[in-house]
């Protein structure tokens, strides 16, 4: 039995414990540093709220900023966080609630928040493998624009996914 899911801006103060425990490895090390590029108004974050408490999250830069320590996956990414375009770092939803429609949920609010802030474009980057991530971008009418190989992951085929707004 699973509440009812809704869709808000992440409250750092109450959300980073239940965050911290759905997010893994590189994941928690995001979390950690967005914060300062959301309080400057460079970057967003969704979180799915189930009774009171964080089950998955969707994370937008709209703004390249130079303190970003996660490598980019391919030279472009840069291009993706400025002028027109934003860049959705990641999505992720708790195991236990995967396939419930929370996936589809984060990304309808991450695509509907850059269209509000005057973005016209959403990249992101995903591994070839990832047929769950795949059929939610599909659906939602992303296209794949091309595939890169990330420099610290040469051989890891990554596709990059491009959504008009
Ligand atoms: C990718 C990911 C975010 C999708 O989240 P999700 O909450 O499972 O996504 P949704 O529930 O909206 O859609 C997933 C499936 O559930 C189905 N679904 C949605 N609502 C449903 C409902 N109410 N009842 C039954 N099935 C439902 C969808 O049809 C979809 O099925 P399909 O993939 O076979 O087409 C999630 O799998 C995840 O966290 N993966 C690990 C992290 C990751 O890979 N992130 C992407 C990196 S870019």
């Amino acid at each position: 039995m699973t509440g009812e899911i809704t869709v808000r801006h992440i409250d750092f103060g109450r959300d980073v414990g239940p965050l911290m425990s759905l997010l893994t490895g590189r994941d928690r090390l995001r979390l950690e540093h967005c914060e300062p590029a959301v309080r400057a108004g460079d970057c967003f974050v969704f979180v799915a709220d189930e009774d009171g408490a964080a089950v998955g999250w969707a994370v937008v830069h709209t703004n390249y900023r130079d303190d970003q320590d996660w490598s980019p996956p391919d030279e472009d990414t840069k291009a993706f966080q400025q002028g027109d375009n934003a860049y959705l770092e990641n999505i992720e939803v708790t195991a236990r609630q995967r396939s419930n429609g929370v996936g589809r949920l984060l990304l309808e609010a991450a695509q509907n928040e850059a269209k509000r802030l005057g973005k016209k474009l959403l990249w992101l980057h995903t591994s070839e493998n990832n047929v769950k991530a795949h059929s939610l971008f599909d659906r939602e009418g992303w296209t794949v624009e091309r595939s890169v190989y990330p420099p610290w992951k040469p051989t890891s085929k990554t596709r990059v996914y491009r959504k008009v707004l």
